[in-house]
């Protein structure tokens, strides 16, 4: 086994308007993509090259669903790794660096949630070391509109799975309680290693 699913602590399901079932169910979907991840590597070195086709060829179903598993996977990786119930405000040198890119801890949140809002899978916010600043980057699955160089620094799953118990469709009240469960040490630390 190349992957083998990450235990994300008993935290994980004391959080606050995001119910213990909820995350429940999340993790089976999470170790459902690092299953997958797995199957996928394994199939990967067997595949008959030669009937390689852009239209439909088992290399490239492997190869693209290769992005979503391990996307899937990691996606679900950085969220769970960060929710923590009562997790206080950034705080340090990625306070300063919110306030410097967006203004105000406020205003980057409002971003954040807007960016949830938009989108139709993640919101991230990203470290962008082209241009030096943070960004909220969304995408609509688990492998689209990334960019090689971004680091990932929070990850906002906006999946209907993610909130439909809870919230039914009201994603903004999800994304509300969401905010109230993160670990701002953590999201820290992850940003101090992206400016290294
Ligand atoms: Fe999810």
């Amino acid at each position: 086994m190349l992957f083998t699913p990450k235990d994300f602590g008993t935290g994980i399901f004391e959080l606050d308007g995001i119910s213990k079932k909820t995350v429940e169910e999340h993790l089976k979907l999470y170790n459902g993509y690092v299953n997958k991840s797995n199957e996928v590597m394994e199939k990967l070195p067997k595949v008959d090259l030669s009937t390689a086709n852009q239209v439909f060829s088992d290399a490239r179903a492997l190869k693209v669903e290769l992005s979503f598993a391990v996307g899937g996977m990691q996606n679900h990786e950085i969220y769970f790794s960060h929710l923590k119930k009562n997790g206080g405000e950034p705080q340090g040198e990625l306070r300063k660096q919110i306030e410097k890119d967006f203004g105000s801890v406020e205003q980057y949140l409002k971003d954040l949630k807007a960016s949830g809002l938009s989108a139709r899978g993640w919101a991230w916010t990203v470290w962008f070391p082209a241009v030096g600043k943070l960004v909220n980057w969304v995408g609509d699955s688990q492998n689209t509109y990334l960019s090689w160089d971004l680091k990932p620094l929070l990850a906002l799953d906006v999946y209907e799975h993610a909130y439909l118990l809870d919230h039914g469709v009201n994603r903004g009240a999800y994304i509300d309680a969401f905010l109230k469960n993160l670990d701002w040490d953590r999201i820290g630390d992850s940003y101090s290693k992206a400016r290294k």
